[in-house]
Formats: structure tokens, C-alpha cells, sequence
């Protein structure tokens, strides 16, 4: 995307939540009831904007149990992640939450949600600058949080995560995936495929300079958030990507329908 996009402002009614989609302290609300009502622990991990940065965690109650970490919202003008995470938490079976150690960021970029903005309050991209690629991207404001307790998160995602991202520019799905194998996983595919339900796939082809190939980017090398997960250990990392130009319901929906697959494979 070209930096002169970087601060355009995109916002969209949200009706399942009757109000609209950069509306922080409407989810900030619905986050901390779902967490109370569903047994999740919240800290914080400091401050942007002077807005909390949250991590929401849930113990498993069986034993050897998998340990999952699920973030939305590094982008701001991606809002469907965050309230789709939101709406996956209030719905998915308490026994699939019971048989997973889970954790949450339900929303990294505030400043840049509240205004409808992909970047941050200083212009920053939160989700790139974890890992030195030299790709000329320095770390955020929330990048920095996040690096600060890279050994937390490393072992709460540890046998997975799951990054929730929108396309503003497309009509089409498409996911990123970071595997250890040849091929993708039949947990790639069913994520994939949980994206075609709500949006056709993104051609064969380029998308921002990454070769997509059945709606899948596969084992993409850069300074992400997910990248830098899957660097320091997690056995397998995504980013989805639902299109912005799609209706903002279905995208929720989708992100929430791909969220629910993700927990629902490690249960
Ligand atoms: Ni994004």
C-alpha cells in the first residue's frame, strides 16, 4: 500500500454492535464483559496513546493442553479482526475454550482503530520492524510493547498464532501462512477455506509484492508480528486477510469464522 494511503480514513456502520466500526471505547467495553463473562485474566501491556494495550489469557482446564495466542488490529483500517475476534469469544463453545490455553491481543493499534487509519498516532506501521530484515521498517510505538515481553508471548503462542488482518483495496480473501513443510497444512487450508466461505479468493498471482497461489501466501519472509513469532519458536504462525471491500458484516462474521477454526484445530 502507498504511504499516501497510509492515513486515509476508512470507517463503516457496524450493525451487529449498533455503532460504528472505530468505536474503541464501545469495544474496549464489550472486551473486558466477554473476558469477565467467559473467564479470561486481563493485563495490561502498557500504554499507546494512553490507551491500554490488553492481553486477554485463559487456561485450559484439561491437561497438555495446547498453548494458542490470537491478535487483531494492527491495522487500523482493518476493523473487522477486532470485533470479529470480539464476536468469536461471546459465541464459540466453552468446551472447545476449556481444552486450549489461549491468549489475546484484541487490539494493538488503538490510535490508528479510533481514527480509522492503518498506521498509528506518529505514522508508524505496528506491524512491521520485529525482526531485523533491513526491509527499511522501523518498530512501533506498539511494537515495542510487544517486544518487551517477547518471551511471554513467545510461550503463550507456542504451538500457534493467529493474526487477524483485512485487505483494505480488495474484493477477495486470501491468508498468509508460516509452516515448517513443503506444502501447506490442512490447518492452512482450513483457515483458507473458512475465508472462501464469506469471500471468493484472491487470484493466482501478486498481492503487495507476495506471490498468493490458491488464496494462500505460503512462508513469506518478513519483519511482522507473525513472522517474528514463527522466528522465535511458534510451530506455525497466519495472518488473514479479509477484503475491505466487502460488506463489514460478512467480514466480521469471517474473521470470527476463521478465528473459531483456529481455536477449534488446537482443542
Ligand atoms: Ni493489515
Amino acid at each position: 500500500m502507498q504511504s499516501s494511503q497510509n492515513n486515509q480514513i476508512h470507517l463503516w456502520p457496524n450493525a451487529l454492535y449498533r455503532c460504528q466500526s472505530n468505536d474503541w471505547t464501545e469495544l474496549q467495553q464489550q472486551i473486558l464483559a466477554v473476558c469477565q463473562q467467559r473467564d479470561f485474566s486481563i493485563s495490561t501491556l502498557g500504554y499507546t496513546a494512553e490507551q491500554p494495550v490488553y492481553l486477554a489469557t485463559r487456561a485450559a482446564t484439561a491437561a497438555n493442553a495446547k498453548s494458542i495466542l490470537i491478535a487483531s488490529g494492527f491495522h487500523g483500517e482493518e476493523p473487522a479482526g477486532p470485533w470479529g475476534l470480539l464476536h468469536a469469544l461471546e459465541t464459540i463453545d466453552k468446551d472447545v475454550l476449556d481444552a486450549v490455553n489461549i491468549a489475546v491481543l484484541p487490539l494493538v493499534n488503538i490510535s490508528g482503530f479510533s481514527c480509522g487509519t492503518r498506521f498509528n498516532h506518529k505514522g508508524e506501521n505496528p506491524n512491521r520492524g520485529y525482526l531485523a530484515l533491513d526491509d527499511g521498517t522501523a518498530i512501533s510505538e506498539e511494537g515495542q510493547i510487544l517486544l518487551c515481553h517477547q518471551s511471554k508471548l513467545a510461550l503463550l503462542g507456542c504451538d500457534g498464532v493467529l493474526s487477524c488482518h483485512e485487505d483494505v483495496s480488495k474484493q477477495h480473501g486470501y491468508i498468509y501462512a508460516n509452516e515448517h513443510g513443503e506444502v501447506p497444512s490442512a490447518l492452512a487450508v482450513k483457515l483458507r477455506n473458512s475465508n472462501a466461505r464469506f469471500f471468493p479468493l484472491h487470484a493466482d498471482g501478486l498481492v503487495d509484492d507476495c506471490m498468493v497461489s490458491n488464496g494462500m501466501v505460503f512462508n513469506h519472509k518478513d519483519s511482522s508480528f507473525e513472522a517474528w513469532l514463527f522466528e522465535h519458536g511458534a510451530t506455525h504462525t497466519y495472518c488473514t486477510e479479509t477484503p475491505g471491500q466487502g460488506a463489514f458484516d460478512q467480514r466480521l462474521l469471517a474473521n470470527a469464522s476463521m478465528i473459531k477454526t483456529f481455536i477449534e484445530y488446537h482443542a
